[in-house]
């Protein structure tokens, strides 16, 4: 695997794996789908996402060397790009091979104040596994995860594409019986869905299990999918100017000559008093 990522030049790059160099796995419905999701955007490089999610159910839920080469080789990109992408996202799985079911166990806050330690040792102990480990069998898988936006249903666990919350030990042993009875694997099935939602299946399932929610936001991203693309309108002609030629008068000022000020009256003499002249 290593001969595909070329780092010696400094202006080379990891170049995309040919067909001689892989054991092609994809299945030809895997390969329609791919061809399909290519066609939803307008680069190959946009579909690898979607194109790890079939390489994950395609190669049994783990994404190996080989998976993550195969997604590249039919999208036209180097390993290293995919290689990039697959270890990105924590729902890849690219550490280690998972077993058939994996139980992913929620420990933020509110799983946690509601219980999760005490549930994740109780299946630690029953499992004989730690976080990031399969059991010997091969049939479980336990991880830790963060928020799974279910909160109001703590402790919650994940099991493939489904929830089970509140859970407690009476519950696990339960499900971790039916669990063992199921016929195919959780991991690949939970891929499987995630593929259908990129295809645009799982909207019609959607408005089938949800049809109250018809009108909102799933109505309005159908809408969005299927409206018309806005027309612009064609530029209107240029409004001519005309520049006024008809000055205004000018605004003549009134100066207002002050009013004299006049003397004010002789007050009258005053009785009994004598007023003596001498202007004169
Ligand atoms: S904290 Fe567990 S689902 Fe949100």
């Amino acid at each position: 695997m290593s001969d595909l990522i070329q780092l010696g030049a400094p202006n080379a790059r990891p170049r995309q794996p040919r067909e001689e160099e892989l054991n092609l796995r994809f299945s030809q419905d895997a390969i329609s789908e791919l061809t399909t999701i290519a066609t939803h955007y307008p680069d190959q490089k946009s579909a690898i996402l979607p194109g790890l999610w079939i390489a994950q159910r395609e190669y049994g839920g783990y994404l190996s060397g080989e998976a993550i080469a195969e997604v590249a080789f039919r999208l036209g990109r180097s390993y290293a790009e995919v290689e990039g992408v697959a270890t990105f996202y924590s729902m890849y799985n690219t550490a280690h091979e998972v077993g058939t079911h994996m139980i992913e166990v929620c420990t933020c806050l509110s799983c946690q104040v509601c219980g999760a330690y005490p549930i994740a040792e109780y299946l630690k102990k029953k499992l004989g596994v730690e976080f990031g480990e399969t059991t010997p069998d091969g049939v479980f898988t336990l991880h830790e995860v963060e928020c799974l936006n279910a909160c109001d249903r703590a402790p919650l666990i994940q099991v493939g594409d489904q929830y089970y919350g509140p859970v407690d030990e009476g519950f696990l042993d339960n499900l971790l019986d039916q669990l063992r009875e199921t016929e195919g694997s959780t991991v690949a099935k939970l891929a499987h869905e995630i593929v259908q939602v990129h295809l645009g299946e799982a909207e019609s399932l959607w408005r089938e299990w949800k049809p109250e929610l018809t009108g909102t936001y799933y109505e309005k991203v159908s809408t969005m999918a299927t409206a018309p693309e806005p027309t612009l309108a064609a530029p209107s002609a240029p409004v001519p100017v005309t520049l006024e030629t008809e000055v205004a008068p000018p605004v003549s000022m009134v100066v207002e000559e002050p009013t004299p000020e006049l003397d004010p009256e002789p007050e009258p003499p005053a009785k009994g008093r004598i007023v003596v002249d001498d202007s004169a």
